[in-house]
């Protein structure tokens, strides 16, 4: 049945209501700040559009200009024609763009939302001053021109599928041309574009990675119902099973979580029919029955609770040698229990399960700690996580004050206690070599 909603909508928490960012507060232009939000032109270009962000690429940093109205540093001389032409297609009109500005996926934006959205950049205030930072690379990789020979290769970065229903269509073209999901989920060919045969698969980005998100059961999101990912997708959690850390709670904090219902509801049904693609990235099922229960009905809300129950549990030093966390390689005399009640309990609570609405993730039976590459997760140890508002609590990284035996020693508690895992056996050696490639 094309176009109908078929989730039960009472359930969904609410909606973030968008601010009212533009002060025409015209028709046109509130259609445009909704497109500028779900498009998330500010995760690059900034809150104010004022530019300047550094954008890693293999090349070097491609840093973000400033787009709001102003004539001598922003786009205040374009015309829709141009401001087309540089979404479409990466054209400004003095030169061609790199695509860290995520054209190839906007190409597919319709004439009405481009012409909305050119509207309410009109109504943005003016930043009349240039970024902070602008694009520097060495002569021989100012490769501007060249970009011309890549977008016949690479644009558009997406193909549209045939028998989708309406709600569907609307879903792939949030997921492909306006949320560009793919720019992080997808990996990329050998030319740096998006691997059309490989499309949401999962991929690495740059300490973080993308995991797969295709309907597969075994490495994908395939277990999950729409509504599962409805909720995922506004809330940035889904209780335990995942959390969008890192980049993904920036792209739910700046941009999915504004999404409307329908539209959201429109993703999920979008990415349930894409194609299932197999990786060698397992998730290891949940087993419930070996997640921890939280040690009281308030100890999750209550921080004086949690905080007389790390003392006595750090009091009672644990002696027993747990044989399914391997920790053959710490040659101290903490086990890996008392490694993380030293280091992560305050913030994770004893039992795991944190202080979710102080916005520290509960972290039992997360997809994150029950993959088979475990890469990911000791770098977020490793290096730390910043979180997605300046409000937000961060994560500190563990590879100063650690060795890389004590956070394999930790990676491997915590995948077996709160990921219900049978074993795990990161070694030390895994650790050296993931902070070497990530550093
Ligand atoms: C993933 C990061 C990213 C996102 C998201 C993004 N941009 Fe960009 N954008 C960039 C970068 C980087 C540049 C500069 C590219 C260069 O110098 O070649 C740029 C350049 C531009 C330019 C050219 C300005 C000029 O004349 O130099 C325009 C216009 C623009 N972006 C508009 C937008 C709009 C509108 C959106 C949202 C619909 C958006 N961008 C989203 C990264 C991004
Ligand atoms: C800026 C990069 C980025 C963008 C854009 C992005 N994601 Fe993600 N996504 C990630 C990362 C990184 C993770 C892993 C988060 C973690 O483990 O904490 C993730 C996790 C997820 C997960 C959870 C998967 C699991 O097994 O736990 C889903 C579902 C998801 N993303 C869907 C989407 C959708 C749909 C979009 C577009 C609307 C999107 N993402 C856009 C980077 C991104
Ligand atoms: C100061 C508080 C704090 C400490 C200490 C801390 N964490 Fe975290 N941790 C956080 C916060 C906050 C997040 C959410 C970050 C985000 O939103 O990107 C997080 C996220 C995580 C995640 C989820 C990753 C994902 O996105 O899927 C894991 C796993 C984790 N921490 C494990 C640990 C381990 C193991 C330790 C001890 C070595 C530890 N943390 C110490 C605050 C802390």
């Amino acid at each position: 049945m094309a176009g109908t909603v078929s989730l039960p909508m009472e359930n969904l928490p609410s909606r973030i209501t968008l601010p009212n960012v533009s002060p025409a507060n015209s028709e046109l232009t509130n259609r445009g700040a909704y497109v500028a939000r779900t498009a998330d032109c500010m995760a690059c270009h900034r809150d104010d559009y004022s530019g300047g962000v550094p954008i890693e690429t293999p090349i070097g940093n491609i840093y973000s200009t400033n787009i709001t109205p102003s004539t001598r540093y922003g786009i205040g001389n374009y015309t829709e024609a141009d401001f087309k032409k540089a979404l479409r297609k990466g054209r400004a009109p003095n030169h061609q763009l790199y695509p860290a500005m995520p054209y190839p996926s906007y190409h597919g934006m319709t004439d009405e939302d481009i012409s909305a959205l050119f509207a309410y950049f009109q109504t943005v205030p003016i930043v009349d001053t240039p970024p902070e930072k602008t694009t520097h690379l060495p002569f021989s990789l100012n490769i501007r021109s060249l970009m011309l020979a890549w977008n016949v290769i690479n644009v558009p970065s997406t193909e549209n599928r045939s028998g989708l229903t309406n709600t569907q269509q609307r879903g792939e073209y949030l997921v492909n041309n306006l949320e560009h999901c793919g720019t992080c989920h997808t990996p990329r060919n050998l030319t740096q574009g998006l691997d059309k045969d490989r499309y949401l698969s999962g991929a690495p980005l740059g300490k973080w990675f993308a995991p797969n998100i295709t309907p597969d059961n075994d490495t994908g999101i395939g277990l999950w119902s729409e509504m599962d990912i409805v909720n995922y997708l506004r809330t940035g959690t889904l209780d335990k099973r995942a959390y969008a850390g890192g980049p993904m709670a920036e792209a739910v904090a700046h941009s999915i979580r504004y999404l409307t219902d329908e539209d959201l509801i429109a993703m999920a049904s979008y990415l349930k029919v894409v194609p299932a693609i197999k990786t060698d990235d397992y998730l290891i099922p949940v087993n419930v029955s070996r997640l921890p229960q939280p040690v009281s009905d308030s100890i999750t809300y209550d921080l004086l609770e949690q905080k007389d129950y790390l003392a006595q549990a750090k009091a009672e030093t644990v002696t027993s040698v747990d044989s399914r966390i391997s920790s053959h390689d710490v040659n101290d005399s903490n086990s890996p229990k008392d490694l993380y009640l030293i280091h992560c309990a305050s913030c994770h609570g004893v039992d795991g399960y944190a202080q979710p609405d102080a916005r520290y993730a509960s972290i039992v039976g997360l997809s994150s700690i029950r993959r088979v590459k475990t890469d990911a997760l000791v770098g977020v140890i490793a290096f730390g996580a910043k979180g997605a508002f300046n409000t937000a609590p961060k994560m500190p990284g563990f590879s100063k004050d650690l060795s890389p035996a004590q956070i394999a020693s930790i990676t491997n508690y915590v995948r077996v206690t709160f990921g219900g895992l049978p074993n795990s056996d990161v070694s030390a050696a895994d650790v050296t070599r993931v902070i070497k490639e990530k550093s």
